[in-house]
């Protein structure tokens, strides 16, 4: 099942899910529309068809959605009764965050054990340093910001790029960095705008035709920053929002890779008699984590990111 917010990688990861399971004798279902199909019994017994040609397909073939119902007993009931009918004893939740508190709550009601994936393109999943969709997203912001600044450098103009994100700051922090911006506003990083003003003049003194500020969309300062440049440094500028375009896109080479190694370990996971877990990459390994130390603890940037990152917000 795939589940909230759709992400590159999803396809990679239901196909290696897919022929794994079978590989090693087990019978996967396909769960169509993610919670809302899970109540609604949109199931069907998956087969390696199901798997030709989607990995390079970005979004979920499955589809996706997120369901007011599920925090109703009563529909988490008939989402439990169709698993019985089906004779479905586990479940692999390819999501973020509020698929994963879903199946944590799901878990407790009726004890069906589930492996987790992360998938999404906020990488703010706590435990692991990467969740599909990640690469892809940066690479569909890598080549908008790239775009950006030709247009910017021929007319002299300051763009401040939003970008998502939700309220974790990876994306604009990775970005910023891969497109050489000129300021980044993150949540995780203080930021003091008479310092960037300072900067941004003296640049401006020796030459430099443009700027560009990726800000994080949990900050909320996109259209400040945009108004601030124009008013206080008289530079004529522009806000883009990147919007949905971020989460679209064929997977990247990197998404698919990651897609095969976390679904094996679901797969894993689930033999290995895990009944809450949720597959992980911490500092170069794989591992597994309980739903409760995830949704315990807070989601991080590493330190070498925001240092790196630390010069763009004064
Ligand atoms: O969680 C993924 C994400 O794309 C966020 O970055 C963004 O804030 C949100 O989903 C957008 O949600 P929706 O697709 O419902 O507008």
């Amino acid at each position: 099942m795939t589940s909230g917010g759709d992400a590159a990688g999803m396809n990679p990861a239901i196909k290696c899910a897919v022929e794994y399971s079978i590989q090693k004798g087990l019978k996967p279902y396909l769960i169509y529309n993610g919670l809302k199909g899970l109540i609604d019994g949109e199931i069907r017994l998956a087969t390696m068809a199901d798997t030709e040609n989607i990995i390079h397909v970005g979004g979920t073939v499955l589809h996706s959605s997120r369901s007011q119902r599920f925090f109703e007993y009563d529909y988490r009931k008939q989402a439990y009764d169709n698993l019985q009918y089906f004779d479905i004893d586990s479940l692999i939740v390819i999501g973020g965050d509020g698929s994963f508190a879903a199946l944590q709550q799901f878990y407790k009601d009726f004890g069906i054990p589930f492996a987790g994936i992360p998938a999404t393109i906020d990488n703010d999943i706590p435990g692991t340093d990467y969740c599909l969709g990640v690469d892809t997203a940066l690479n569909m912001i890598r080549q908008s910001v790239d775009s950006i600044r030709d247009t910017g450098q021929s007319f002299g103009r300051a763009f401040v790029i939003e970008v998502m994100g939700r309220d974790c700051g990876y994306l604009a922090m990775a970005s910023a960095l891969a497109c050489d911006a000129d300021v980044c506003i993150a949540p995780e990083l203080p930021y003091d705008l008479d310092s960037i003003g300072e900067r941004l003049r003296k640049e401006r003194e020796r030459g430099k035709r443009y700027f560009s500020a990726v800000v994080a969309e949990g900050t909320g300062m996109g259209d400040y920053l945009t108004r601030w440049l124009s008013e206080t440094l008289n530079i004529d500028a522009r806000l883009t929002t990147l919007g949905h375009v971020q989460r679209g896109g064929s997977p990247t080479v990197r998404d698919r890779v990651m897609a095969n190694e976390f679904a094996v370990a679901a797969v894993d996971s689930l033999l290995a008699g895990h009944k809450d877990h949720i597959c992980v990459y911490k500092y170069g390994s794989w591992g597994y984590k309980t739903i409760d130390e995830v949704k315990n603890s807070k989601a991080k940037i590493g330190e070498n990111l925001l240092s790196l990152c630390a010069g763009l917000s004064k």
